[in-house]
């Protein structure tokens, strides 16, 4: 099964480079889905081809934040129903949104079978994309770490909550301590201004230096902005419906910042990077 892994990634055209990003923040309710997805329609309004992968499963969904009609998602690709084409759901702007396989049910805990059927569906992909983020669930579970390292960057999204900045550094110590990894992009998020967004980056970065060996950069600082809630109610990301609002101003630059990221040029540059880390733990866990 291992073997016809390997090989069906083989066989995906090589060339295709993208960039991958998790957003992340080990708590709900400080922004993830707002931030990926306006990041997400920001990039798409810059000609990008961006696919959002909802791995978040709490109540506001992607598709339900956009009013979005989904009827199958991962789960039915994993088990042979239907393609990856067959659950994208166009966005605004064309971004792909794919809902991700439901429940509690983590990348890790998939079984051969349905590890070689998200490798094929991938492959099989007939749109090609240049970036794709990963909106993922509160929380610490494998679902979400699996994500996170598999990304090219970790985008954690944090709030002037003591829950946000502990739950952060808990999801940070566990991503570097078991995972190895060491850089992590901040999004200080519903701050007043910029100086209070450089204060609780300096309150996270405070306890990372001292009891951790990992590198934190501020990416951007998205205010707090009542047009969010009201464009949520409309079901209309805010970047579109209220595109000179301070913070579709401050998603917008992170978009095209994150556009600026460099994308390692082999191997980890690939889609198929992704896919194998994201099972690679099934493989290891299998041994050990
Ligand atoms: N910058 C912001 N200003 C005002 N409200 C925000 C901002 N970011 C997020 N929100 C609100 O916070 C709530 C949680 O946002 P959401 O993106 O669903 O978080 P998560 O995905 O982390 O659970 C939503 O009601 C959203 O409208
Ligand atoms: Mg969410």
């Amino acid at each position: 099964m291992i073997e016809d892994q390997a090989s069906s990634l083989r066989r995906m055209n090589q060339s295709r480079l993208i960039k991958v990003i998790a957003v992340t923040g080990g708590k709900g309710g400080v922004g993830k889905t707002n931030i990926t997805l306006n990041t997400a329609i920001s990039m798409a309004k810059m000609g990008k081809r961006v696919m959002v992968l909802d791995a978040d499963l709490g109540l506001a969904n992607v598709d339900v934040m956009l009013g979005l009609r989904v009827e199958k998602n991962l789960s039915h690709v994993l088990s042979g129903e239907c393609t990856l084409d067959d659950v994208l759901v166009q966005g605004p702007h064309g971004v792909l949104i794919a809902p991700a396989t439901s429940g509690t049910q983590a990348m890790t805990e998939l079984s051969s079978t349905e590890h070689a059927g998200l490798i094929r569906a991938f492959s099989e992909l007939r749109t090609n994309i240049d970036v794709l983020i990963v909106d993922t669930a509160a929380g610490i579970s494998d679902m979400v770490l699996s994500f996170s390292k598999a990304s090219q960057d970790i985008v954690m999204v944090v709030c002037d909550e003591p829950t946000s900045l502990t739950d952060a550094y808990a999801l940070i110590k566990l991503l570097n301590r078991e995972h190895g990894v060491f850089k992590f992009k901040i999004v200080a998020n519903m701050v007043r201004n910029s100086r209070e967004g450089q204060e609780l980056f300096a309150k996270l970065s405070k306890v990372t230096n001292r009891f951790l060996d990992v590198a934190l950069e501020l990416v951007a600082t998205v205010p707090y902005d009542e047009n969010i809630r009201k464009s949520v109610r409309k079901q209309k990301a805010i970047v579109d419906a209220f595109p000179s609002s301070p913070a579709s101003v401050a998603i917008k630059g992170l978009a095209d910042k994150a556009l600026h990221w460099p994308i390692p040029n082999q191997p980890g540059g690939h889609l198929e990077f992704f896919l194998e880390q994201l099972i690679a733990d099934k493989v290891v866990g299998g041994q050990g």
